[in-house]
């Protein structure tokens, strides 16, 4: 069985999920959603990063004992990725017993590999990003990120040899016949990361002296493990790392890991050489997509700006925001998030084009064809609109979801144009007998829609199903018809159910 391991960023509880937490995992649900279709074994994964400084702190801002935030928070993004319909098949909260045992088991690896030293270090940490920075990466002064000065840390910690590995990852990366190459997507960001290795790269500090919200060090208890380690590891807790389970043989290493640009490195250079440093396969791809703004602004608690997921489905509704999402912006580029652009593209693409193609059909099937499917030669449509369809395969393995989307809208307005152009209201008075075989062509051209919909707008593509008179909604269909689209059809009589209109004007 082929199998695809794909995961998000475990996402930080000091805050509450927003828009832009929703665009990776609902990324990352498309795809999973795709690969599953197609008769694939998936395993999505995402979750909460519980530890660290900018925690300890949110949860004391808000009076709360820090484990108990925690699980509130954690809770609202396992409930919003329940609404979202996110179909993830794990989610790891870094506080969960299994996960310390994990990240100490691979912390313990590192330390008999001789790849850990202790040193004092005085350098400025950013707690918002939980990093330290050098002086030529802040800017002004400041966090380059979040714009606000970094703190002067001075302790002694635990140190990474990560210099040690920075040859080896650069052929990892840009030589192809290296064998633990992997990949970095979109081109621009694989070239910022090899300019950077390039460079001089630090070791990295693995440990803290002086934060107690985190999971100690094994061989030293007085200090806890750096949130960046502790959260990378989430990865193999997830299948069931350190026992020797067949699930860590089996899933490891990841087919994907999704991210925006903010924490490419902690992806392609720190995680990449923790794995090499223990005698672990590196992931296979690693893709950072774009950064989004709103109306012109980045997201921040303090602007007042920030979109929550239950706003935006309030307006759109759960498969209009999973639309919006992803229809906005090429994935990989930034771009600026802004309500008319929302309520633009949901008039357009979604009540314009495939609302009212999905009403106009169920409508006039019940008023042509007594409301069942007719009978008819010709396949000319259908076939034409599985041949324009091709295209989403590699633009989906290439994560173009914003070209993938366009490439079945095309297909929406080819339907609807050739609904037009027959004109069954018409045919009606001139050529009753040729309005069943028109209909028939558009039902099942419906039905081909809803397969390649479902991954984004499940529940659009559901209850389109229902309407064309399956009797339910049931999973392994998906895999039958990607096996044989050609064949795909409709029982000639079955009765189609029209329901309201989906997606009303905004
Ligand atoms: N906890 C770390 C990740 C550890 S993974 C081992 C973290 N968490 S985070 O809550 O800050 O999430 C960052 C991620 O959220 C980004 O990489 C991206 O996936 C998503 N996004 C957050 N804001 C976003 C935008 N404004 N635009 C696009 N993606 C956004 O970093």
């Amino acid at each position: 069985m082929n199998r695809f391991f794909i995961t998000t960023p475990i996402y930080y509880v000091n805050d509450v999920p927003h828009i832009g937490h929703a665009y990776t995992t609902v990324a990352a649900d498309v795809l999973a959603r795709w690969y599953r279709g197609h008769g694939m074994e998936v395993l999505f994964l995402t979750g909460t990063d519980e530890h660290g400084t900018k925690i300890a702190q949110a949860a004391a801002a808000h009076n709360k004992p820090t484990q108990q935030y925690c699980d509130e928070i954690s809770a609202q993004f396992s409930d919003t990725w329940k609404e979202l319909r996110i179909s993830n098949d794990a989610f790891i909260r870094t506080t969960s017993p299994a996960h310390a045992i994990a990240v100490q088991e691979f912390l313990k690896k590192l330390w008999e590999k001789g790849l850990i030293f202790k040193a004092l270090y005085q350098g400025k940490y950013c707690v918002q990003c939980e990093r330290f920075y050098t002086d030529d990466e802040l800017v002004g002064g400041l966090c380059p990120d979040h714009r606000i000065p970094p703190e002067i840390q001075s302790e002694e910690n635990y140190f990474f040899r990560l210099s040690a590995f920075r040859e080896q990852l650069l052929a990892a990366i840009t030589n192809e016949d290296h064998p633990q190459h992997f990949k970095i997507f979109p081109r621009e960001r694989r070239n910022e990361v090899i300019g950077k290795l390039k460079q001089e790269v630090n070791d990295l500090s693995i440990s803290r002296a002086t934060l107690a919200w985190g999971i100690p060090l094994p061989w030293d208890r007085s200090q806890t493990i750096y949130v960046w380690v502790d959260a990378l590891v989430n990865y193999l807790t997830a299948i069931g790392y350190p026992s020797d389970t067949p699930r860590v043989e089996e899933w490891w290493p990841a087919d994907l890991h999704l991210m925006a640009k903010d924490i490419l490195w902690f992806h392609a250079v720190v995680w990449p050489a923790l794995l090499m440093a223990v005698g672990m396969k590196l992931p296979k791809k690693i893709f950072a997509h774009g950064f989004f703004t709103v109306n012109g602004q980045k997201m921040s608690k303090s602007l007042g700006n920030v979109i929550r997921p239950a706003e935006m489905i309030k307006e759109y509704g759960v498969d209009g925001t999973r639309y919006l999402l992803l229809s906005a912006f090429p994935f990989g580029a930034d771009g600026d998030f802004t309500h008319d652009l929302m309520k633009t593209g949901y008039n357009a693409a979604l009540a314009n084009d495939l609302g009212n193609l999905i009403s106009r059909a169920m409508t006039m099937v019940e008023k042509y064809c007594d409301g069942k499917v007719p009978a008819g030669e010709g396949r000319e449509l259908v076939n034409q609109v599985l041949e324009e369809l091709k295209p989403m395969d590699l633009q989906l393995e290439h994560l173009q979801f914003k070209d993938a989307l366009a490439t079945l809208w095309l297909v929406v307005d080819h339907v609807n144009r050739f609904i037009e152009a027959k004109a069954p209201w018409k045919l009606m008075k001139e050529s009753p007998a040729d309005v069943g075989p028109a209909l028939r062509q558009v039902l099942i051209s419906l039905k081909v829609i809803s397969f390649y919909l479902r991954p984004f707008m499940p529940d659009t593509a559901n209850l389109l199903w229902m309407q064309l008179g399956q009797p339910d909604y049931i999973k392994n269909r998906a895999v039958e018809f990607f096996d044989a689209p050609e064949s795909v059809d409709l029982p000639v009589g079955q009765p189609i159910k029209r329901g309201t209109p989906m997606f009303p004007r905004k």
